[in-house]
């Protein structure tokens, strides 16, 4: 992994739980430099890569279930300090020696931790009785010899055991969630006392580490990235633009399905701001020209798509000598992909992929880095908030809004529905309680309505608000009645064409989060 030769490493073991990416997080905010590994991963390969710990992860509910995932014992005589948390702590117990039992009982979220005193996790001094979050069904009944019980529950004699001697530790609650108050405390006794990690992985080092990276692989030569106007892009770039400053060129497409405001920022942002040269392709008429009688989704899409490699292509050729190209890959592309081929699924999910004909090396300084941490390097290098944390935006933009054919004239038309959402949003002071936020044009239907004294036939417009943590899963944002008001109101007045506004109050699934 990039950069990660500079910073002590804890490796999280996956055993397949939803956990293992909290796990990681949570070490980094304790400023420890954190990588997720498959759970088949040998002892040999981890010595290889020299951490200063490893943490298992929780997993399915039974050791003893046919198939459960185990990892290799060895891992156990290597000397690295070894944090089992819920399946990870029975996994522990069990292959070293100890007791785990089919109590018939279950315990499932919060309960409450009782201290035997104090000790290597709890501290010196822990509460007598803490609030910790359970899932598990089996319970560790005997710890392996050598180990100590430190605290239980009601319905897990051994919740904590610990072996100081063999610095492995094992806790059967999950310490990385909100609802276990004092659990990033322990986690940060275990990295910072018992692992002796170094608490260097801060935005700054990782600025530094990045930046001598990119230098290093770049060379004197020319870079280009396309930039959407998006976090990660825009994250991206600047860092880039610190390594190696003028080599860069950015390349925007202003395809003419940009929001209101969106164009003009990217160039005061970049260009101005932070001095980057930029290119600014102006190609709204070619898009509206690919899209004209287009209605079908996916061929809309692919007409995008197609468009928009045409006018990269066309700006690259201008910049002969660049060999590489930057892209916005962050961790979560990374594991998701299984590592090598990263790059191929982000650009398959942005605006239809840039050109794979095309030669170019990849420079990819977020790869190791998760979304929350891209926006602290983003606001670090001096990024405004409108980009680091702008909601968002598909790379078709609002072409997808549209249902129906994509016309000058309606996009103009949502742009000004979109800003009114935005505005309203905004003023409520919701805009980082909600994923999304948008208006959608339903440009092929019409219904009858009255205003003044006069009959309309307009169009209804759709807002679309939804809460979720990575548009995987997503829920119907519950927006306050009167904002809802606001929103009708100032759309039905200031939009001409629009005499109706719905809210969408579908979840994903059954729904998307964009309509399409
Ligand atoms: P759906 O509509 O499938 O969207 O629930 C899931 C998330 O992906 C965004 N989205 C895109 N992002 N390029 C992107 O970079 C695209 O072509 C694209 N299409 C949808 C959408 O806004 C939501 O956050």
């Amino acid at each position: 992994m990039a950069g990660a030769a500079d910073f002590d490493t804890v490796l999280v073991v996956d055993f397949g739980a939803q956990y293992a990416q909290l796990i990681a997080r949570r070490v980094r905010e304790a400023n420890v430099y954190s990588e997720i590994v498959p759970h088949t991963i040998t002892a040999a390969e981890i010595a290889e890569r020299s951490p200063v710990g490893v943490i298992f992860s929780g997993g399915p509910k039974s050791v003893h279930v046919e198939g459960a995932p185990v990892v290799d014992a060895g891992v156990y005589e290597l000397g690295v300090p070894v944090l089992g948390i819920c399946y990870g702590a029975q996994l522990v117990a069990s292959q070293l020696g100890g007791d785990v039992a089919r109590t018939g009982r279950g315990e499932y979220g919060r309960t409450t931790l009782t201290a035997h005193g104090g000790s290597t996790l709890l501290g010196p001094a822990p509460d007598a009785s803490s609030q910790v979050w359970m899932s598990h069904f089996d319970s560790i009944t005997r710890a392996p010899e050598g180990f100590t019980s430190v605290a239980s529950t009601v319905d897990a004699a051994v919740a904590v055991l610990e072996s100081d001697d063999r610095r492995i530790y094992g806790v059967q609650f999950h310490p990385e969630v909100a609802h276990t108050p004092g659990g990033q405390a322990m986690l940060v006794r275990f990295l910072h006392e018992v692992c002796r990690a170094r608490p260097t992985w801060t935005t700054t080092s990782v600025i530094d580490t990045q930046v001598e990276l990119v230098r290093a692989q770049v060379g004197s030569s020319r870079v280009i990235c396309a930039l959407s106007g998006g976090v990660d892009s825009a994250v991206a770039a600047a860092l880039v633009h610190k390594a190696v400053g003028p080599q860069l060129t950015c390349v925007y497409v202003d395809t003419g399905l940009m929001r209101t405001g969106e164009s003009d920022q990217v160039v005061e942002t970049f260009q101005r701001n932070q001095g980057i040269e930029l290119q600014h392709v102006r190609a709204a008429d070619r898009f509206f020209e690919v899209l004209a009688d287009v209605v079908d989704p996916e061929d809309k899409r692919k007409a995008i798509g197609e468009r928009f490699i045409r006018e990269f292509e066309a700006a690259a050729r201008g910049l002969e000598d660049a060999r590489f190209l930057v892209q916005g890959t962050l961790y979560p592309d990374v594991i998701e992909s299984g590592t090598s081929d990263a790059a191929r699924i982000k650009s398959h999910h942005n605006v239809g992929g840039l050109p794979e004909d095309m030669d170019f090396e990849l420079v990819e300084p977020l790869r190791a880095l998760f979304k929350d941490e891209v926006r602290e390097v983003g606001t670090e290098l001096g990024l405004p908030d409108e980009i680091v944390w702008r909601q968002p935006f598909p790379g078709p933009g609002l072409g997808v809004r549209i249902v129906g054919e994509v016309t000058p004239e309606r996009a103009d038309l949502l742009r000004l529905a979109d800003a009114i959402v935005r505005e309203e949003v905004r003023a409520a002071g919701l805009e980082r309680e909600v994923w999304q936020f948008f208006a959608v044009l339903l440009a092929d239907v019409r219904s009858v309505g009255v205003q003044g004294d006069e009959r309309t036939y307009g169009h209804p417009v759709i807002i679309r608000a939804v809460t979720s943590d990575d548009a995987m899963t997503a829920d119907w944002a519950r927006l306050p009645h009167e904002l809802l008001e606001r929103l009708s109101s100032r759309i039905t007045n200031e939009v001409a064409g629009v005499n109706r506004v719905a809210y969408d109050i579908t979840s994903k699934p059954p729904g998307t989060i964009e309509w399409e």
